[in-house]
Parts: structure tokens; sequence; C-alpha cells
């Protein structure tokens, strides 16, 4: 090996053992300050994740949903909020979404609740990270920015009966600025937004 010949040449029999004692040790500080640094990361990550609040589980009767409170139609589709987000409310049933087209502004924090009527469904946006669970019973939150304005598909993603390939709707991002005009008529109007065709 090259690197021993060069030894041998440098210093002798003596001196190539103290050149590889060297190199050792301090291989072995290196390794032990790897060691060391991922057991206190680990240390640092289980003490901070376990200061957290467990996550928020929301409830709701699938029963009574379309009845009374949050989830009832006339409440579902896309709200604007005080501090400047966007809300939308989405129910799934078998075999589709209500709102089916989801309108929403591009470079604003939207806040999506979710519930399912039925069975457990999938809610995902196509080239996005919005990929969530709806469980009857439960309200799934989401919390998402679409930077872009564009056309997104929204397919039901886990099998609930026949008709689960045929379950999509879809996501419409307009600019800021035309979401809010709209929003402001809308909502004097009392309504929720969508694309959903009126009429
Ligand atoms: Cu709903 Cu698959």
């Amino acid at each position: 090996m090259a690197s021993s010949d060069n030894i041998h040449e440098g210093g002798g029999h003596e001196g190539g053992h103290d050149v590889a004692a060297a190199a050792e040790s301090r291989w072995a500080w290196i390794v032990g300050a790897i060691i060391a640094f991922l057991v206190a990361m680990m240390g640092y990550m289980s003490l901070h994740w376990a200061s957290m609040p467990p996550v928020r589980t929301e409830t709701i009767d699938p029963a009574t949903l379309h009845l009374a409170g949050e989830f009832v139609e006339p409440n579902l589709g896309s709200t604007t909020e005080p501090d400047g987000s966007v809300t939308v409310r989405v129910v799934a049933n078998q075999y589709s979404f209500t709102p089916a087209c989801v309108l929403v502004p591009a470079d604003t924090p939207i806040h999506i609740r979710a519930t399912a009527a039925d069975v457990v469904h999938g809610f995902s946006v196509s080239h996005s990270n919005v990929n969530m669970m709806l469980v009857p019973g439960y309200i799934s939150n989401f919390e998402t920015k679409f930077s872009q304005p564009g056309d997104h598909v929204m397919p039901c993603h886990e099998y609930c009966g026949t008709g689960h390939a045929a379950m999509w709707a879809h996501v419409k991002i307009i600019p800021k600025d035309e979401f809010m005009r709209q929003a402001q008529s809308q909502q004097q109007a009392g309504r929720r937004m969508s694309c959903v065709q009126q009429g």
C-alpha cells in the first residue's frame, strides 16, 4: 500500500506506528463527536417534541353535519378571515366533494377544514402539499399557501366504494386581488365562495 510505504520511508517502523496511532485517536474523537451530537439531537428532539401540546382533535357528529353547525351546506366553500387568511370548508361523501370546485386566492394563507359524512375519504390537491384523510366524526385541518394561480385536481385518494375512481373535485387558484373583489360582493350577500357553476 502506498501509505505504509510512505510511512516506512518517512520515519521507520516506530514513526509509522506513531502516525497510525495519532490518526486512530483523531478518528476516535471525530466518531465520538458525531455520536455525541446524534445523542444530543435525540435528547433535544424528544424533550422539545414532548413539550408540544398534543395534536388538536376536533370531533363532529357525521349524522347531523348537514343539519346544523359549521358544515351545513350554505357554509361550505371559501371565506375570508379578519387576519387576511382564507378558510375553506369541505364535506366529502360517496362520491363527491362539496363544493365540487374550490376557489382560493394565490399567495394567501389557506386553512382547509374538512370532514366526511359517511366513510373515510382521501383529500389531496395535485401539485401541492395538501394531503389528508377525512374521517367521519373528525374535522381534518390543513394549512397551506398556493404561490401561483392555476387549476388543480382534487381526487379522493382513499378507496371509499364503487364510485371511488370517479370522486374528484377541482381547485381553482385565482389572483389575490380578484378573489378579494369577488369575496366582498359574495360575502355581503351572505354566501361562501366556490367555482361551482351557478344555475
Ligand atoms: Cu371517496 Cu375514494
